[in-house]
């Protein structure tokens, strides 16, 4: 086996290349005077089962652009099998037609991904399940919640849990992890605009009263979900609020804005290289998911069970 990396998070490509035991492959990803990607593999994968890390984070087309290159840089070198693992899958937000002539991007990453010569996928935590299906190479979509269940029963044990899912459309997610923490109960924020124009209501679907609320999302973006969610969660009674959420993308002001919320605690995993300023938040924490992508990149080349880590 062969683990490979492009430069969206270096940091986390060698705590999985440690808990495998596998040195990173000598390569480099590097750009041309103009920007141009340029991939170079320094040593022979003819024949090896490679696994090429990057999130396509943050900047999100060059990112993407240098792991479609290495993928076509292994193909071209003989490699055996060639599995992209994306632990942060951008563009998965666009898994629509939201209007009228516009794009499904998540569609075209995934046909970008394949077509340069990719035989397998692994993520971590996608927006929607269903993008497993703009695949038709086999993906496997790993999920935070173990890691981030064993945090909370350490950190929250004992508060009079509730899980709640910041919107209508995270319950799924939501009710999976209030099983993780022994049936805890759950809410649901109900965001609703009655009419075009008028300030958007938060109605809290559930009693949150005296409870320590644990908001559970797939994505942090500029933070207006979840600031706004921990706000009327302690409007209605809350006693403290902690977020959870896989992948921090923390873009624009949203660190300064969790700095400044209701929030206990925002914990996100480092599927995304952190920034500066998420590491310098006192409000901020970050999960490794180092191991468990680690445990099920040697499940895939044992050709083991990979659902089982998540009994
Ligand atoms: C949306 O469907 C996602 O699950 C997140 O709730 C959303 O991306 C968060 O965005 P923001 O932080 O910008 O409110």
């Amino acid at each position: 086996m062969k683990i490979m990396a492009g430069n969206s998070n270096l940091p986390l490509a060698g705590a999985i290349a440690a808990y495998l035991e596998v040195p990173l492959t000598n390569a480099s990803v590097r750009r041309f005077a103009d920007e141009e990607v340029f991939v170079e593999i320094h040593e022979n994968v003819r024949g090896e089962d490679v696994f090429v890390l990057q999130s396509t984070s943050y900047p999100a087309n060059d990112n993407l652009m240098e792991l479609l290159i290495c993928i076509d840089a292994l193909r071209r070198a003989s490699a055996k099998r060639i599995t992209a693992v994306v632990p942060y899958f951008g563009y998965a937000r666009q898994d629509r037609k939201s209007g009228s002539r516009t794009p499904i991007s998540a569609k075209l990453v995934a046909n970008l991904i394949t077509e340069a010569g990719a035989n397998r996928v692994l993520s971590v935590d996608l927006h929607a399940g269903q993008i497993q299906g703009f695949f038709d190479i086999p993906t496997d979509n790993l999920y935070g919640e173990p890691v981030m269940a064993a945090d909370i029963q350490a950190r929250y044990a004992g508060g009079d849990l509730m899980v709640v899912s910041p919107d209508v459309g995270g319950v799924v997610r939501a009710r999976a992890l209030a099983k993780r923490l022994d049936n805890a109960p759950l809410a649901i924020v109900d965001k609703r605009r009655d009419r075009p124009g008028q300030s958007e209501v938060m109605n809290i679907i559930g009693d949150v009263a005296g409870r320590t609320c644990i908001l559970i999302d797939d994505i942090i973006d500029s933070g207006g979900t979840l600031c706004n969610a921990a706000r009327a969660l302690m409007d209605a009674g809350a006693t403290r609020v902690a977020a959870y959420i896989s992948h921090g993308v923390l873009s624009g002001g949203a660190v300064a804005r969790v700095d400044a919320s209701a929030l206990d605690a925002l914990v996100i995993t480092d599927s995304i290289l952190p920034t500066e300023a998420t590491k310098a938040s006192e409000r901020i924490r970050i999960l490794s998911i180092a191991p468990l992508l680690g445990e099920a990149i040697r499940r895939i080349a044992d050709e083991s069970s990979v659902s089982s880590l998540f009994d």
